[in-house]
């Protein structure tokens, strides 16, 4: 039997989240742990970035296979710019290599693919990558994939309010009109519900200016598994854990 079937393997968990109750429509991950991955095994910190790309390649197909319908993972924080220039570059690299060999297979798989972020500090041939794997996967209907690159979610959300302010300005917009929703609006996530849950890998309990806004009401899920060493199994985990959860958005359980 393979190690996916396997009693505790990821097909037997796959099916009993499915039995289980609602699947979560929008996951969030904080893609954390690589360098210490790499330090683990006294490898340069890029190797454990790279590493990295495989769990993105298990947590999208475990998405797919559970139904979840939105996926948003932090890759590059703006606040990512203070590392060091080499491994910064080794991460738009790996970006750039990540979009070449992915892009046919999220396409074929129904992934439509956005970045969200400030994508104007990205180098012009990273910025042609993510133009392209845009482009090449608008289509896609099963699973939105968010890629958080040079993402601050407080520089988000003063976005949002100077675009509500010019709106204003410009007399489209009644300032008795700026409410949640309108807030909401403003923000890179606008097309999609907010997560039902986050996940965080390597054990970090923070936010790391992660979508403050749109996680006021998600479930967090920490785990200490490294990102480099996160499979769908452990998705699956996260999820059955998800389900035993009571969301009571300030109510009182019935
Ligand atoms: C996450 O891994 C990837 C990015 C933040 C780009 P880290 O590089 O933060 O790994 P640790 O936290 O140092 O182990
Ligand atoms: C958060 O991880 C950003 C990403 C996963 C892309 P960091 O490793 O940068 O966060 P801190 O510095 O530990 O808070
Ligand atoms: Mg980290």
């Amino acid at each position: 039997m393979s190690e996916a079937g396997a009693p505790g393997g990821a097909d037997e968990l796959l099916q009993r989240l499915r039995l289980h109750g609602a699947v979560p429509a929008h996951v969030a991950v904080i893609m954390d742990g690589n360098g210490r991955w790499a330090q683990g095994r006294s490898l340069p910190r890029p190797l454990g970035h790279h590493a990295g790309m495989t769990a993105v390649r298990e947590v999208v197909e475990g998405c797919l296979a559970a139904g979840v319908e939105v996926l948003t993972l932090f890759a590059f924080s703006q606040e990512n710019w203070r590392r060091p220039v080499d491994e910064i570059e080794s991460l738009m690299n790996l970006l750039e290599e990540y979009i070449a060999k992915e892009v046919d297979e999220l396409r074929q798989q129904g992934v439509v693919v956005r970045i969200l972020g400030e994508t104007d500090r990205l180098s012009p041939s990273a910025r042609r990558a993510v133009d392209r794997i845009m482009g090449e996967t608008s289509d896609g209907a099963v699973l939105s994939l968010n890629l958080c690159i040079s993402y601050g979610s407080r520089a988000e959300i003063a976005r949002a309010a100077r675009l509500i302010a010019e709106d204003v300005a410009a007399g489209k917009l009644d300032p008795a009109d700026v409410d949640e929703d309108a807030i909401a609006r403003h923000l890179y996530t606008a097309p999609w519900p907010d997560p039902d849950l986050l996940i965080r890998t390597s054990g970090e309990q923070r936010l790391s200016n992660f979508l403050l806004w749109q996680l006021a009401y998600a479930e967090f899920y920490v785990t200490p598994v490294l990102w480099p060493d996160f499979t769908r199994r452990h998705l699956f985990e996260a999820i059955l854990e998800f389900q035993r959860r009571d969301r009571r958005f300030g109510r009182v359980s019935v």
